[in-house]
C-alpha cells in the first residue's frame, strides 16, 4: 500500500460521530469524513458539537456554501478544533443545494471556488481538497473539470476527489445521481495523467477487494462510501486485506467494543436512537439479519439500557465473519 489511502466517503445523516467511531472500531487505517455541512450551518452551531476526539484523527470536514468569506471565518475554527483538512464540496446535485448556490453547479464558477481557497488559506493553514464530478449533464467532455482543477490549483488546492460520474442537475434526484450517470474510471484516469503533480482519489462503485486491488495502482487513492456503510464487515476486510492490519474481530467483539463509547455517549444524553441506527447492517447478508434489526429496533423503541445491545443472542454472535465477497 506505501502511501496509497482509503478515504470514507462523507455521507449526510451517516457519517456522524458516532458511525465514525464504529468505523474506527474496525479500522485504525481508513481515513475520515465528516458530513457535509454549510458554512451558515457550521457558523451557527454550538461549537462544542465539533471538537475533533483523538481517535477520528485525521478527520477531514467538509463545507458547501458559495460565500468566500464564510469559507475565511469557518476555516479559523475548524483549524483550531482540531481538524486535519477542510474539503469542498462541489459534487452534490441535490436541488436544495443548487438553490444555495452550491454543490455541483458550482463546477461552473471555478472563479469563486478559488476564492474559496485563498479565504481558507488565509484564515488557517489547514490543506484544502476538493470534491467533485466529471462534469455535468449528459455531455461527456472534462472541459469544466480541467479548468476547475487548474484554477484551483493555482489557488493552492492539490488533491482531488473526482466521484468518477457527470451530475445532473436537471431531473435526477440525489439517490439516482448515484447511480445513473455512467461510471467512467479511464476519464478520471486521464484526468490524473493530465495533471501528474496533483493528487486524485478515484470514487464511485468501489465494491470489493478485488476491485480496490485494480483501481488502488492507477490512483492516489480511493474513496468508499455505500459499500462500507451498508456492510460493516467490509470496512474489516478492507483493514486486513488492504491494510494487512493483524486485526481479528468477530462481530460480537465490534458490539462490546462500540457499546462501551455508546454508554458514555449515551451518560452525556445522546438518544439510543442516534447511537445505534449506523448498526442496523452489522448482520448483513447473514440469517441473523433480520433477528438483529429487530433487536435493535426493540432497545430504541423501548428506550432500554444501551448497554443491552451486548444480550444479542449468543448463538447468532458465533456466526462466522466469512459472507463478504
Ligand atoms: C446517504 C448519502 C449521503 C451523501 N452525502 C454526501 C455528502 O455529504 N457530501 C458529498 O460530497 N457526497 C455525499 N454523498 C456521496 C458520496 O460521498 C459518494 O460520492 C457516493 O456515494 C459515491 O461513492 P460510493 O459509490 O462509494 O458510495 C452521499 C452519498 C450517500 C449515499
Amino acid at each position: 500500500m506505501n502511501d496509497k489511502r482509503i478515504y470514507l466517503a462523507p455521507m449526510v445523516g451517516r457519517t456522524d460521530e458516532y458511525y465514525r467511531a464504529l468505523v474506527r472500531i474496525m479500522s485504525k487505517n481508513i481515513y475520515l469524513y465528516t458530513e457535509m455541512i454549510t458554512c451558515d450551518a457550521f457558523l451557527h452551531t454550538d461549537r462544542k458539537h465539533y471538537k475533533v476526539n483523538s481517535r477520528e484523527k485525521d478527520l477531514t470536514i467538509q463545507l458547501a456554501g458559495s460565500d468566500p468569506k464564510k469559507y475565511g471565518k469557518c476555516a479559523k475554527i475548524i483549524e483550531e478544533h482540531g481538524y486535519s483538512e477542510i474539503n469542498l464540496n462541489i459534487g452534490c446535485p441535490s436541488t436544495k443545494v443548487i438553490k444555495g448556490d452550491f454543490g455541483a453547479c458550482l463546477m461552473n464558477s471555478p472563479e469563486l471556488v478559488s476564492e474559496f481557497i485563498y479565504e481558507i488559506k488565509l484564515s488557517s493553514s489547514l490543506p484544502v481538497s476538493i470534491k467533485t464530478r466529471l462534469g455535468l449533464g449528459y455531455e461527456h467532455n472534462l472541459n469544466l473539470l480541467y479548468n476547475l482543477i487548474d484554477q484551483t490549483h493555482k489557488a493552492g488546492c492539490n488533491k482531488f476527489f473526482i466521484h468518477a460520474r457527470n451530475a445532473i442537475l436537471d431531473g435526477l434526484s440525489p439517490k439516482k445521481n448515484r447511480k445513473i450517470p455512467l461510471l467512467r474510471y479511464s476519464d478520471v484516469l486521464e484526468v490524473k495523467k493530465s495533471f501528474p503533480f496533483l493528487a486524485f482519489y478515484l470514487n464511485g462503485g468501489v465494491e470489493s477487494i478485488s476491485e480496490i486491488k485494480k483501481n488502488i495502482v492507477n490512483f492516489d487513492g480511493l474513496m468508499i462510501g455505500r459499500s462500507i456503510y451498508d456492510n460493516p464487515i467490509f470496512m474489516l476486510q478492507i483493514e486486513q486485506e488492504i491494510f494487512k492490519s493483524e486485526v481479528s474481530l468477530t462481530r460480537k467483539d465490534i458490539i462490546e467494543k462500540y457499546a462501551v463509547y455508546a454508554l458514555e455517549k449515551s451518560n452525556q444524553g445522546i438518544s439510543n436512537y442516534l447511537l445505534l441506527r449506523h448498526l442496523f447492517s452489522l448482520y448483513y447478508n447473514t440469517s441473523s439479519s433480520k433477528k438483529w434489526k429487530k433487536f435493535l429496533h426493540d432497545i430504541i423503541q423501548s428506550n432500554k439500557d444501551i448497554n443491552n445491545i451486548t444480550s444479542f443472542e449468543e448463538s447468532f454472535y458465533e456466526e462466522k465473519i466469512t459472507t463478504y465477497g
